[in-house]
């Protein structure tokens, strides 16, 4: 298998893991200052993209790819690979509970 073949199952294995987690909407509030920094928490975009409201099972997918390198984004990296499964959880629950306005 090449390395990116391994890498795909890997991330899908740690999606399906996370998502069986049973997130706190509250932690990922919590959680969530470090990254209503540059997301807007009102869901529009400005060259960021909008975070808010999105389905759990993507954004757990999209951290889960930026944490293992699969999504090559520097500041996103950054942001992923010291959050624990529980963390994403928390994350993903939390900005799925958000409505845009
Ligand atoms: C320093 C600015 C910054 C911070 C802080 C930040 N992000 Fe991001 N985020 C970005 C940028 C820029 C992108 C787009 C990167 C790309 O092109 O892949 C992004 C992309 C994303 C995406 C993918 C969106 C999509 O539809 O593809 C998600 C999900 C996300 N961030 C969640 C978070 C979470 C959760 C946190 C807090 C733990 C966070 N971000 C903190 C700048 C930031």
């Amino acid at each position: 298998m090449t390395p990116e073949g391994a890498a795909l199952l890997e991330a899908e294995a740690l999606t399906t893991e996370i998502l069986s987690l049973d997130g706190d909407p509250t932690f990922g509030e919590y959680l969530g200052g470090a990254c209503v920094t540059c997301h807007q928490t009102s869901g529009h975009s400005d060259g960021i993209p909008a975070i808010v409201g999105l389905p759990t099972d993507y954004t757990v997918q999209a951290l889960v790819e930026y944490k293992l390198g699969l999504r090559e984004n520097p500041v996103m990296r950054l942001m992923t690979e010291r959050l624990s499964n529980e963390e994403i959880a928390a994350l993903a629950e939390w900005l799925g509970t958000m409505d845009v306005d």
